[in-house]
């Protein structure tokens, strides 16, 4: 037998089991984290460590400075996270990993380290994509929920409606025609000087600020679930760089607050429609820009009105984090293959 059909034999064992334990890696940007999750809902650790203040002075993510932090974290981090959860390696069942999309030098850190651990206590090896991965997050903050239902991804990298049919299979509604939604704010974030990471000070600065500022007025993609956030970053770019020009001071918090106003309609009637559209009554949010305070509340207001349940992932499992990604590879090992050992990170995925 060959390993990899050693792998497959052991996962069919695994997928009979009743509890299935798993260790899950995720180095795709700047945030080194290790879990272990057991049956894709309970997590008995999920350790995070944030490289924010590192990249800080940069004013953003520097790839090769991730790459080397998420080398220096790694181990120690595995160790922190069976610690945590009163396991060793041998009562890990899986090694899971984020296979992208991400930046390639970071997802190759957590893809050979995942692949050494696996081979080491030959382990199957499940390869988890990011993106579906933030969509999980939401099966450990909400026991109950199951497939189908709409969820709108709203990261740093991705912004996009979709259809969650069941827990591997994905129907794309809508998505970001240009920039995402996170990078748009990380960016207006830069050009009014709060800096990195922009989502979380523009949510900050701009709570109880009433918007005034109307940005742009017409939606290029009225009649589709697409969206575009380049005319919105560029009409709040040019509005800054006219203020300057003109001597005037820059009322930051207005700025922010309406920015974000119009962010958030964007998307947020979008994806209540999809919902409504496709005959489901639940909306779920994931990715790092689902921690936004006017976003939650716009949908959750919206919702009410539309009968539609808005569900959004703990505040701590909205950015990037490995528990998601052993939550997703425990309903991956029920159907897919483990992955080889010729396995390697792909910087962008498809959903
Ligand atoms: O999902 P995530 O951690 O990384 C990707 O997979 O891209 O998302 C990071 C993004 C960043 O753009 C960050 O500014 C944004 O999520 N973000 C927020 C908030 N917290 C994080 N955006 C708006 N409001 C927040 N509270
Ligand atoms: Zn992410």
């Amino acid at each position: 037998m060959t390993y990899f059909e050693q792998m497959q034999e052991k996962l069919k064992k695994i997928r009979e089991q009743k509890t299935v334990r798993v260790l899950a890696i995720e180095t795709s940007c700047d945030e080194t984290s290790v879990a272990v999750v057991e049956n894709g809902r309970k997590v008995l650790s999920n350790i995070i460590s944030s490289q924010i203040d590192i990249h800080t002075r940069f004013g953003g993510v520097v790839p090769e400075v991730a790459s080397r932090n998420h080398i220096l974290s790694i181990n120690p981090i595995i160790e922190q996270a069976l610690l945590k959860a009163n396991v060793t390696m041998n009562e890990i069942d899986v090694v899971a990993v984020t296979q992208g999309a991400g930046l390639v030098g970071a997802l190759l850190v957590g893809v050979n380290t995942a692949k050494a651990l696996a081979y080491a206590y030959e382990k199957p090896l499940i390869a988890v994509n990011h993106i579906k991965g933030h969509i999980a997050a939401n099966y450990i903050s909400h026991p109950n929920l199951t497939p189908p239902f709409c969820c709108l991804i709203v990261s740093g990298g991705h912004t996009a409606i979709v259809k969650v049919e069941n827990y591997t299979s994905f129907k794309l509604l809508g998505s970001t025609q240009d920039d995402a939604i996170g990078e748009a704010f990380d960016k207006v974030a830069r050009v009014v000087g709060l800096g990195y990471p922009g989502g979380p000070k523009i949510d900050k600065i701009a709570k109880d600020i009433k918007p005034t500022i109307t940005f742009i007025k017409h939606d290029t993609f009225e009649n589709s679930y697409d969206v575009s956030y380049s005319g919105l970053k560029t009409a709040v770019i040019n509005y800054v760089n006219t203020q300057k020009q003109s001597g005037k001071s820059l009322d930051v918090a207005n700025i922010c607050a309406s920015f974000q106003k119009q962010a958030v309609e964007m998307v947020a009637k979008k994806a209540i429609k999809a919902c409504k559209d496709s005959n489901l009554n639940t909306l779920v949010l994931a990715g790092g820009v689902a921690a936004n305070s006017c976003l939650r509340n716009t949908l959750q207001n919206l919702g009410k009105e539309n009968d539609v349940t808005v569900l959004f992932p703990d505040i701590e499992l909205c950015t990037d984090n490995a528990a998601m990604i052993g939550s997703l590879a425990y309903f991956n090992l029920q159907t897919y293959e483990p992955a080889e050992l010729s396995m390697s990170a792909k910087p962008s995925i498809p959903l």
